[in-house]
């Protein structure tokens, strides 16, 4: 992927609108690759699924906390997509109380799909899903690429270190120096 633009895909998100009454004040709102990504220069981390527990106790909680550290090395935003729906994604992050890192409801699958990262996880009663990886995103097109080994299909591991924060931000450290 280093180098190429990421597919252009609109994801089917649900955003709080206060002027709707009622228990679930949400309404649909469609965003594209391009809201997400361009003009922007991003750190976009993929994973199996909302909940887990890799996910959830280590990655995204590390990303959160490293947010300013990201923000340093020019990073401007934060992004964790996963083939969950908008739902599903709204409520981990809430569970989560992140703040600083978006995530994006690739409930289709059709953006991982396209990005070659979509696997199945049957033997897990999943479906198809991410493999785990991670990417720095600069104005759309692949910076860095961070992919966990192994990419396959029913896999009976769950290989999670290149993606990780720390290494993402290591390598982002590391790269400054030398263009220095
Ligand atoms: C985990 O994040 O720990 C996990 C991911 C996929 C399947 C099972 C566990």
């Amino acid at each position: 992927m280093l180098g190429k633009k990421i597919p252009f895909v609109t994801f089917r998100t649900r955003v709080r609108d206060d002027s709707i009454e009622g228990p679930n004040p949400f309404r649909w709102e469609d965003k594209t690759s391009d809201d997400y990504f361009s003009d922007k220069r991003v750190v976009l981390f993929s994973l199996p699924g909302a909940f887990t527990p890799t996910c959830s106790t280590f990655q995204l909680p590390n990303f959160e906390k490293l947010h300013g550290e990201f923000q340093a090395e020019g990073i401007d935003e934060i992004y964790c997509i996963s083939v969950n729906d908008a739902f599903v994604m709204n409520a981990w992050a809430k569970a989560q109380g992140v703040e600083n890192t978006k995530v994006i409801p690739d409930g289709s699958g059709e953006f991982t799909r396209k990005m070659g990262m979509l696997v199945a996880k049957d033997n897990l009663g999943f479906g198809m899903r991410s493999w785990r990886y991670g990417a720095v995103v600069d104005n759309c097109v692949v910076e860095q690429w961070f992919e966990e080994d192994g990419f396959s299909d029913n896999c009976n591991t769950d290989p999670y270190g290149v993606s990780s924060p720390q290494n993402i931000l290591e390598q982002l450290r590391a790269a400054k120096i030398e263009a220095a």
